[in-house]
């Protein structure tokens, strides 16, 4: 496959180093309806269609559409569906050279009902059969190349080796040509809480934050600080109330949700989300700041179909 065969490249034309992100690309088919189905029903769709998917490859779409160069790490099946989303990662001109392709097996499949009345987004994924990139294929990154790497929690022990090597080469370097890390911990799976220990920035979910027994961003915060490194921040979007983060000094920082007129898909949000905060931490904005623009940027997510015209 191409995506293989591409040298990696250098930062892009303008001199500015790149965003990488690490996780999931699949295939999303999604069929937006008025009102969920009720089961056993047989319905017509509003529409549907077919859309990369995938927490890091939509990280990636945004962080594209935001203007930062970026690049996708992550596995390719043989096939189709990964030819569809390949294509749609150069389309967004997002650097595909980190795309692993795997000799066999599937690329993981999502069927999305995308219910128009509420704003909900049910999905069914097919998980595929595809290895997950690992330490080995990671050495191959460059990563003088790289101002922030994300990693979305999935083989926690083969990233948890990507990420002691990020430390480990910014040790070595002043702090302008450290590479900013983070994490998000999305699936609350006992071996991807190591993760939270490791990244500058971790994120995590309201599942995940339930799965320990809080009940709301701040409270989440307070409880898992002790769990990521000191100098870390933690940071926890909780949809139609915003996000709460809290940073190495132990303050906590607010900023509600920017609800679109009209909800109208929400598949995706929290991805958006994320690539607005390293969007503005990567260029140096507070926390304060980063996080009000997570929170605007997802609200216009939510607003509008797919991601083309978030900005
Ligand atoms: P996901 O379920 O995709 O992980 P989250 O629920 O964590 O997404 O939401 C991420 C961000 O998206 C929230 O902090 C908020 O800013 C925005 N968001 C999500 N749902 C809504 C909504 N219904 N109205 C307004 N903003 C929303
Ligand atoms: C949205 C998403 C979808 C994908 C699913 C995988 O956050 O990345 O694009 O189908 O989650 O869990």
């Amino acid at each position: 496959m191409a995506a293989a065969a591409a040298a990696p490249r250098g930062p892009d034309a303008g001199g500015e180093k790149r965003i990488l992100c690490v996780g999931l690309v699949c295939l999303d088919i999604i069929s937006v309806v008025d009102t969920y189905p009720a089961e056993d029903s047989d319905t017509r769709c509003v529409s549907q269609r077919w859309q990369r998917g995938g927490n890091a490859s939509n990280t990636c779409t945004v962080l594209a559409l935001l203007g930062a160069p970026c690049a996708f790490m992550g596995s390719l099946a043989p096939g189709h569906a990964a030819d569809f989303v390949l294509a749609d990662l150069r389309r967004h001109g997002v650097d595909v050279c980190h795309a692993v392709p795997q000799p066999g097996g599937r690329l993981p499949v999502s069927v999305v009902i995308a219910s128009a009345r509420r704003g909900t987004r049910t999905i069914l994924h097919a998980g595929g059969n595809l290895p997950d990139v690992t330490a080995r294929d990671f050495e191959r990154v460059d990563l003088s190349q790289y101002k922030w790497i994300h990693w979305e929690a999935r083989n926690a022990a083969e990233q948890a080796a990507m990420m002691r090597r990020v430390e480990r080469h910014n040790r070595a370097r002043p702090a302008a040509e450290r590479v900013g890390t983070s994490v998000e911990v999305e699936k609350p799976r006992e071996e991807l809480l190591e993760l939270l220990a490791l990244g500058s920035v971790v994120f995590i979910s309201k599942d995940v934050a339930r799965h320990f027994g809080y009940r709301s961003a701040p409270e989440a915060l307070r409880g898992l600080r002790s769990r990521v490194q000191p100098g870390a921040t933690l940071i926890c979007a909780w949809a139609e109330e915003g996000a709460d983060a809290m940073g190495p000094d132990g303050e906590l920082v607010h900023s509600d949700a920017f609800p679109p007129e009209t909800l109208v898909d929400t598949l995706g949000a929290g991805d958006t989300f994320n690539a607005a905060v390293i969007f503005a931490l990567s260029a140096g904005r507070s926390l304060r700041d980063a996080l009000t623009f997570g929170c605007r940027i997802a609200g216009r997510k939510c607003g509008i179909q797919g991601f083309d015209g978030i900005v």
